[in-house]
């Protein structure tokens, strides 16, 4: 069965595969699409824009898709850059400058008050129609500059306290036990394997 993710993003793409783990399933993602309708992000909360990818790419693929939306919530900036963490600086976003936004914002910003919290909520469809939204969530704090170089997005300033180091530095072994990611796919798998088993029975 295959089973596409609704995303370019090869990172994110690699991340989730790993989570997903399913072998039965033939991962593809957006880059397998070339033609595949562009989807406006444009959802007040991840849910909403999770659910509009994985509704409006498995009606066109014809088959079971994965939405999955995600981003940074910043206590200090009333829980910016939030759904518009991809584009926080502009159009021609880029994950360099949308670091640089934050640290020029937070800027005066004391250490205790740097608190953040990552979010990923992840919607399953087939062919059109809606079967599962879960959501999970990363608790953090934001670094007062850059650092380590793994992962992707704003993980060079995103503070694990347990460890006192970013997911850049602690690399995908820490990342990919306890991020936001990790928690909306390990709920996610399960409805997958169930959704697969009973596609086999009938
Ligand atoms: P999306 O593709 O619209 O869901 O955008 C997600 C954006 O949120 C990314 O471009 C990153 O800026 C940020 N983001 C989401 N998840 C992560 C993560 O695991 N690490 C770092 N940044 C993330």
């Amino acid at each position: 069965m295959e089973l596409v993710v609704a995303t370019k993003n090869s990172k994110k793409l690699r991340e989730i595969k790993d989570l997903i783990k399913e072998r039965s399933l033939k991962m593809t993602s957006l880059s397998d699409y070339p033609e595949a309708p562009r989807i406006i992000e444009n959802g007040d909360t991840f849910k909403e824009n999770a659910i509009k990818k994985a509704v409006k790419i498995s009606r066109y693929a014809g088959c079971l898709t994965l939405g999955e939306d995600s981003g940074l919530c910043i206590e200090a900036l009333k829980g910016e850059p939030g759904v518009r963490s991809s584009r926080f600086s502009g159009k021609n976003k880029s994950d360099l400058a949308n670091n640089h936004k934050v640290l020029r914002l937070m800027e005066e910003v004391p250490p205790g008050s740097r608190k953040a919290f990552y979010v990923c909520a992840v919607a399953l469809a087939d062919c059109g129609r809606l079967l599962s939204v879960k959501e999970g969530k990363c608790y953090g704090v934001i670094a007062s500059k850059q650092r380590g170089s793994s992962g992707f997005g704003y993980d060079p300033l995103f503070i694990i306290p347990g460890y006192g180091k970013t997911f850049a530095q602690l690399g995908e072994g820490v990342k990919h036990r306890i991020s936001h990611r990790y928690h909306a796919m390990k709920q996610m798998r399960e409805v997958i394997k169930k959704y697969i088993e009973k596609q086999r029975d009938s």
